[in-house]
């Protein structure tokens, strides 16, 4: 039984109207008919909340979120099953993740169990919304936002918990082409002790301007080394990393290991899991330039890729920096990067057995 309030929309788009947007909807700018909203206010905890249209917010202009970025954000899919239902993949991660985020922004943890029955709600209430091509998913977006309106520089007294959702489609438009990198040596991500391992809203702010170098110097991404000694490879954007070095029976997947400025990336769980269970060797470990630089002169590195929850699976083309630029390999995806996609997308839609109890069935 749901605790939320439900009110859903009075004008439903028909059946036409949402099949035309559904036939190509890009990333993140087509909206589903509903959202869950709940209030938090100290003393009173998080109240009963709501299910209702998608609609604008009011909201103060002092409201803290607005001033000092108390916010925290995730990001998770529904997908279209083969048997027609609607399945939401590792919620329970994400529910994880958001208060481990909320935790370092002194906002309060949301009850996993709220998160997975907004997520339920809002699901089922936009069902129709969920595309059924291949990839396609309905993207949900959950954050916390501090309300309060007051300027004092301290933990809000008052927080929203919102959940909405995007029919998506490929999050680059390119599709899953390789992507060349540019490795900042400009800019930093996220610095020991700072907020690298939360999805903060700020750290996404403060990336944008080195994806605007990276896009100045011709490429699509920019690839993130540590900030202090800026030789250790960390991230590429909002993704996460992987290497593969040798192939066939001597592949070794390589990533780097999650030292507290990484974002743990779910699908980056997910991916190490499967290839686990493919039979690859698996290390989680330091990756330096020099490392990559020196395994790709000598053929040893077969294939570089990233990963995330809206991308899913990129594999990498081509690196460049202020000094040099290399292809990986041939500077096509290869076979490691083509077979765990093709085994995440098919647990994704329901066609493959679901071995680690990661889908949960909505619809
Ligand atoms: C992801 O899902 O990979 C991301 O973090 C990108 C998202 C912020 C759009």
């Amino acid at each position: 039984m749901t605790t939320l309030s439900v009110r859903l929309t009075d004008s439903p788009a028909d059946d036409a109207t949402r099949a035309a947007l559904l036939a190509d909807p890009g990333f993140g700018t087509l909206f589903g008919e509903h959202m869950v909203r709940i209030d938090y206010r100290e003393g009173e905890g998080w109240g009963p909340g709501s299910l209702e249209p998608y609609a604008s917010l009011s909201l103060s202009p002092a409201a803290m979120v607005f001033h000092y970025a108390q916010a925290v954000f995730e990001g998770l899919k529904a997908y279209r099953l083969a048997d027609g239902g609607v399945g939401v993949f590792r919620p329970d991660a994400n529910a994880a993740r958001l208060n481990r985020s909320a935790a370092r922004l002194a906002i309060p943890a949301l009850p996993p169990e709220r998160f997975l029955e907004a997520i339920d709600a809002l699901v089922t209430a936009d069902a129709a919304w969920v595309p059924n091509g291949e990839g396609q998913s309905l993207y949900l977006r959950p954050l916390v936002i501090a309300t309060e309106p007051a300027l004092v520089v301290r933990p809000s007294r008052e927080y929203t918990f919102l959940l909405f959702d995007s029919p998506s489609g490929a999050y680059f438009a390119r599709g899953v082409k390789p992507v060349t990198v540019w490795v900042s040596e400009d800019y930093a991500r996220a610095a020991p002790g700072g907020t690298g391992f939360a999805k903060a809203a700020g750290n996404y702010a403060a990336s944008l301007v080195a994806q605007r170098q990276a896009q100045e110097a011709g490429c699509d991404q920019v690839v993130w080394l540590d900030a202090i000694e800026r030789t250790t490879v960390e991230e590429m954007g909002g993704m996460n990393l992987f290497f593969v070095l040798g192939e066939g029976a001597d592949a070794t997947l390589v990533t780097p290991e999650l030292t507290g400025t990484l974002l743990p990336g779910v699908t980056r769980d997910s991916v190490l899991t499967l290839a686990r269970d493919r039979g690859l060797r698996v290390e989680e470990r330091r990756v330096t330039m020099d490392e990559w630089r020196a395994t790709n002169a000598d053929l040893s590195m077969t294939e570089a890729f990233a990963c995330g929850t809206a991308a899913v699976i990129t594999p990498i083309g081509h690196v460049r920096t202020r000094s040099d630029e290399f292809r990986i390999a041939d500077g096509e995806p290869g076979p490691v990067a083509t077979a765990l996609r093709a085994d995440l997308l098919g647990i994704q839609h329901g066609r493959l057995p679901d071995r680690h109890g990661w889908v949960r069935r909505v619809v």
